[in-house]
This record gives C-alpha cells, sequence and structure tokens, in this order.
C-alpha cells in the first residue's frame, strides 16, 4: 500500500514537513499565505490529510467538495476556522495543539499588558521620532503593574499561566469563566473566583483568554466596558470577536478606559481603522504563540495528530472523539 496523501495548506517549520514527508505523500503551498477557498479545495484534490493553520476557514462545503478528506489538523489551539459540527456528521478527524503554546502566549500576553500599562510603543515612537529632548518628570507617565488587580476570564491553561505570572509582580488575581477551578489550584494560583461584573468593575487588567463561541462573540462590549475603572487596561490575545471592536474604539477615544493591548482583530487580517489611530492601544499581528520553539512544537504537534489518524489510531488532540465511537 502506498503512503497516504497529505495537503498543507501553508508553509509551515521544516522539522515538522520533515516528520510528515516520512510517513505521507506531502503537497504543500509552499508560500506563506493562505489559498483561496477553490484554490484550496483544487488543492487538496485526493488528499486523506489536511494539515491547516488558522487563516484556512474549513467550512462545510470545502468538505463537501472533498470526497476523500478523513482528517483535519489545525496547526493552532483555536479552530473556530473549522466546521466542527459539519466534520463530525462528515466522519472526519479534527485535531488541534493544546498545550504546547500556553507559556509562550501567557509571555506575549504579559508584554502586551506591560507595553500598554507603560507605554512602550508610545515611547519608542516618541524617541524615534527625535522628540525626546530629556528627561521630565511627567514625560509618558503610565500605570503600574505590580499591586494591581489582574481579571482573567476564562482561567483554562492560558489562563492560569497568566495567573501564576502576576504572583511574581505580587497582584491580586480574579477569575471568572463557567466553572470554577478546584480549591487547592485557586490557593496555588492564588486567584479568586467572581462574577464577571465584579471583575469588571475590580480589575486594573482584564485579560481575555476565551475560546471563540456563538456566546463569547462581543463577550465586551459596551455595557462591559462602562463598567471597567477609567484607568484599567483591556488585554486580548484569544480571538477578536470576543471584543466589540467598534465599542472599543469608542471606550478608547472618549478614555472610557485608559488603553487595551490587543494580538486579535475582530475581521482578521483588517484592524479597524479607529484603533490605527489611537495612541492608547498597543496593537500586535497575532503573534502571541510566534515563538521558534513553540511554532515547531505546535507543527510538529500537528504532525504527529494526522500521522495518528491516518494510521487508524484516535490522535492524542482529538477534537471530536464522538466520531470514534
Ligand atoms: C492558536 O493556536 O489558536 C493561536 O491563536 C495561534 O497560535
Amino acid at each position: 500500500m502506498g503512503k497516504p496523501k497529505v495537503f498543507v495548506s501553508r508553509l509551515i517549520p521544516e522539522a515538522a514537513l520533515d516528520l510528515l514527508q516520512q510517513r505521507a505523500t506531502v503537497g504543500l503551498n509552499a508560500e506563506d499565505k493562505p489559498l483561496g477557498k477553490a484554490e484550496l479545495i483544487s488543492r487538496i484534490g485526493e488528499a486523506e490529510g489536511l494539515v491547516c493553520l488558522l487563516t484556512d476557514p474549513i467550512d462545510d462545503q470545502v468538505m463537501g467538495s472533498l470526497p476523500s478528506l478523513r482528517v483535519i489538523s489545525n496547526v493552532a489551539v483555536g479552530f473556530d476556522n473549522i466546521d466542527v459540527t459539519a466534520a463530525t456528521r462528515r466522519k472526519i478527524a479534527v485535531t488541534n495543539t493544546p498545550g504546547v503554546l500556553d507559556d509562550t502566549t501567557a509571555d506575549f500576553t504579559w508584554a502586551l499588558l506591560m507595553a500598554v500599562a507603560r507605554r512602550v510603543v508610545e515611547g519608542d515612537r516618541f524617541a524615534r521620532a527625535g522628540k525626546y529632548q530629556g528627561w521630565g518628570i511627567m514625560l509618558l507617565l503610565g500605570y503600574d503593574i505590580h499591586g494591581k488587580t489582574l481579571g482573567i476570564c476564562g482561567m483554562g491553561r492560558i489562563g492560569k499561566a497568566i495567573a501564576r505570572r502576576a504572583q511574581g509582580f505580587g497582584m491580586r488575581t480574579l477569575y471568572t469563566d463557567a466553572q470554577r477551578v478546584d480549591e487547592r489550584l485557586e490557593k496555588e494560583l492564588r486567584a479568586e473566583f467572581t462574577d464577571k461584573e465584579t471583575l469588571l468593575r475590580e480589575s486594573d487588567f482584564v485579560s481575555l483568554h476565551l475560546p471563540l463561541l456563538p456566546d463569547t462573540i462581543h463577550y465586551i462590549s459596551t455595557r462591559e466596558l462602562s463598567l471597567m475603572k477609567r484607568t484599567a487596561h483591556l488585554i486580548n490575545a484569544s480571538r477578536g470577536p470576543v471584543v466589540d471592536e467598534e465599542a472599543l474604539v469608542q471606550a478608547l477615544r472618549t478614555k472610557q478606559i485608559a488603553g487595551a493591548a490587543l494580538d486579535v482583530f475582530e475581521h482578521e487580517p483588517k484592524i479597524h481603522p479607529g484603533l490605527i489611530e489611537l495612541e492608547n492601544a498597543v496593537l500586535a499581528p497575532h503573534i502571541a504563540s510566534a515563538s521558534f520553539e513553540t511554532r515547531t512544537r505546535m507543527a510538529t504537534m500537528a504532525v504527529e495528530n494526522m500521522i495518528s489518524a491516518l494510521e487508524g489510531k484516535i490522535p492524542p488532540n482529538i477534537v471530536n472523539p464522538e466520531i470514534y465511537t
């Protein structure tokens, strides 16, 4: 029996590609940009496996056009780009890459938090523009982080990694989630469970770590922003549509909140023009997990999931295990 065919939708780290090539006949879009839907379908063709990225929307129509497709391996922990319900109905396995990016994403979330609170990007722009004329006691004043209150929305793996970092800054940590974590872990993380409204009212920094689901779309909108302190900052390294960008632009313009730092946007890769004009917004191009080590680990994990599924095993990071019952 020949090797199974797998298509890789976009350039991935070489180590992962090498591993895949040992076990499969690999078709590759060697460019670092997504293919359009029609081209993606035609390039996947008869492949049994698809290794894709979060920039590839894999909907029911795509799957319906690919009768040979058995496995979709997403190189991301989030899988909102894939219609999992349709995949399950079609008995197509879907996998993701949980765990390997938690600390890298938490490090970057912390970088965003510090950048917006201490005006790092503004300071850089100021210095490059030749505006620095000497030390000034009132120059670019920001907000302290140590000793403040951090509100974590979504206490999953990344939320917990954020809580661990907050301990080093002597912060009070609040969190909200559909489910409370167990008491022993709460103690270890020094995190207090609370409701969303209390968290928004009391936090100096609100950090979002929620998956994108129908009920997390616009989790932060006008009302939520109005509950936050005028000195508070919003950090989002989860998914863009979790925040109502129009409402955020208004809140930042009117100084309803002090600032925001965003790694993700509601209509990626578009960024709301209002955000681009604002000095109190720090913007990053969805790079929270972008370290050499972590991106290689994510791609390797996706390939391992693929190989395992093609070998007829239940892959370690299966999103829809019910297809095997
Ligand atoms: C993910 O994995 O879901 C991130 O958004 C990209 O690393």
